[in-house]
């Protein structure tokens, strides 16, 4: 089974399981286990792995071990014996045979809630497919000639209605939720959007009520909300298959799934219940993801003021060459926005000390990470030319996040609203945490003030 979308959502702690289900569930009969320590019965290193990761700091739990065993240990966690790797060359060995040496799989009590038919199940052709219509459905052309324009409307949306305080992470979840039901279904928010976003919110801390899910009153009301949003949707499908068949074709997701459908070339079409699957896989594997970095670009930038600066300058040249004709961004503005572009780098970088560990990147990268994982500081050069990134936030070959460009679109677009209509101060102090998913402690409360908006160069 491919580690698929799951593993980006969980771009959070339960890649963890990624990682070490990888080695394990085929092997484990076959081969030695590599050194390390088993802990309790049943709950195993659980509980320690989880108070390392709601910690500020959860690097000792692997150095500890690293330091004891070796780079390659075992350990016990989530219910299973688990096999972590930091060193480079196995982590390679695995990635490049997974499905022949290496079978991925995922818990159950995680497979229930993405659904049979969702991506992350998905294996060899039909893998391949699924990402290539993605790839070619969030491409830059398209996101510059059909996305651009939805984003930029609905990120002012959002920001028109901020009062004087927000959290920032409910709002870039809104923004994020959002623009993924628009690019999907052609949604633009309302009541009911709200109303699937909370049940979705519930489908959600479903994947974190580790170590016990089937005893979790979270999970089982996960569950519930995950039929009410399949219920949902599957409404949606069936209602925009019959105007696809009477030939309305709407510019989103959901048309090129039916197109694909019809262009026959081997492929038979998707059922309504495949679909469905595929959008909730989507959902999930856009919506932590951006959101958090818009939230964390922010508080990085909060906390080194002269990065803000300048940003600020960048973008405040770009409204003001636009001056008071047309407030929406074009795909060359976008373009224009290098320093941005840097930010968005680094908060990449910093947002993946951690997740290098636990989320989807790192399955790969365990060993490219420690060179960063202690500095925890700002790096983007300020002023001067900034460094490429020397590593990949997401993913590369095959496997290469087909939302990448789209996220960034998507912060981007988010950070220049932001700068340019707002200046904010933190409304109390947060801290990064890293479990269940990286996120701030407290949603990142701020205190906003509209600025003027003044168009001079
Ligand atoms: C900052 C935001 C994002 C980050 C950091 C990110 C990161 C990643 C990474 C690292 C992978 C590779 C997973 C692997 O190696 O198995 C991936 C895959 C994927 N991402 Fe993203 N992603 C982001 C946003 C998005 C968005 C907005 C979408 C929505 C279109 C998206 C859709 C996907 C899909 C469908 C895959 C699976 C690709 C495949 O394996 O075929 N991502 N993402
Ligand atoms: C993007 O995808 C469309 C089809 O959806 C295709 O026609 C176009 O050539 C692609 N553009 C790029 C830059 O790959
Ligand atoms: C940001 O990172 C990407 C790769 O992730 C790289 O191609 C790009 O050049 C970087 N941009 C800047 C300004 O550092
Ligand atoms: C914005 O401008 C108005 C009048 O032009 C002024 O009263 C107000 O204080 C200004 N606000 C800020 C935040 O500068």
């Amino acid at each position: 089974m491919d580690p698929f979308l799951l593993s980006l959502y969980l771009s959070s702690t339960l890649s963890i399981l990624l990682l070490l289900h990888l080695l394990l569930s085929t092997c484990r009969r076959k081969l030695r286990l590599p050194p390390g320590n088993y802990g309790l019965p049943f709950i195993g290193e659980t509980l320690q792995l989880i108070s390392a990761y709601k910690s500020e700091n959860p690097e000792p739990f692997i150095d500890e071990r690293v330091r004891r065993f070796g780079p390659i240990f075992t350990t016990h966690v989530f219910g299973e014996p688990t096999v972590f790797s930091a060193d480079p060359e196995t982590n390679g060995f695995i990635l490049q045979n997974e499905g022949k040496l290496f079978e991925s799989s995922y818990p159950s009590s995680i497979s229930n809630l993405l659904g049979k038919h969702s991506l992350l199940l998905m294996k060899g052709n039909l893998h391949k497919r699924m990402h290539s219509l993605t790839v070619s459905f969030a491409n830059s052309s398209i996101i510059r000639d059909h996305l651009l324009l939805d984003i930029d409307r609905l990120v002012r949306l959002n920001l028109d209605s901020w009062t004087g305080h927000v959290f920032l992470m409910e709002e870039a979840k809104k923004i994020t939720f959002a623009l993924t039901m628009k690019q999907l279904m052609s949604y633009d928010p309302c009541d009911w959007t709200e109303r699937l976003r909370k049940q979705y919110l519930l489908v959600v801390d479903g994947f974190f009520t580790i170590p016990f899910p089937f005893f979790s009153t979270t999970y089982t009301r996960a569950i519930k909300a995950r039929g009410t949003v399949v219920e949902a949707l599957r409404l949606v499908v069936r209602e925009r298959r019959e105007e696809s068949e009477r030939g309305e074709r709407k510019n989103d997701m959901l048309g090129a799934l039916f197109d694909e459908g019809r262009s026959g070339s081997g492929g038979s079409g998707f059922s309504d219940e495949e679909i469905v699957d595929f959008v909730v896989a989507l959902l999930v594997a856009g919506y932590e993801t951006t959101s958090i970095i818009m939230t964390l670009a922010v508080k990085f930038l909060t906390e080194t003021p002269r990065a803000l600066a300048q940003l600020k300058e960048e973008q405040e040249e770009i409204r003001a060459k636009k001056g008071v004709a047309s407030e929406t961004l074009t795909w060359s503005d976008y373009k224009s926005m290098h320093f941005t572009q840097c930010v968005v780098n680094e908060t990449l970088r910093l947002a993946n000390i951690i997740e290098a560990y636990l989320g989807a990147p790192c399955r790969t990268c365990m060993s490219e990470v420690t060179q960063f994982r202690r500095d925890g500081k700002w790096q983007g050069s300020v002023g001067a030319a900034c460094q490429p990134s020397v590593y990949t936030p997401f993913g590369g070959g095959p496997r290469l996040c087909p939302g990448y460009e789209l996220a960034r679109v998507s912060i981007s677009v988010f950070l220049h609203h932001l700068v340019t209509q707002f200046s904010w101060t933190p409304a109390e102090e947060d801290k990064l945490l890293f479990f269940p998913t990286t996120r701030t402690q407290k949603r990142y409360p701020i205190h906003v003030e509209r600025r003027n908006i003044t168009v001079s160069v």
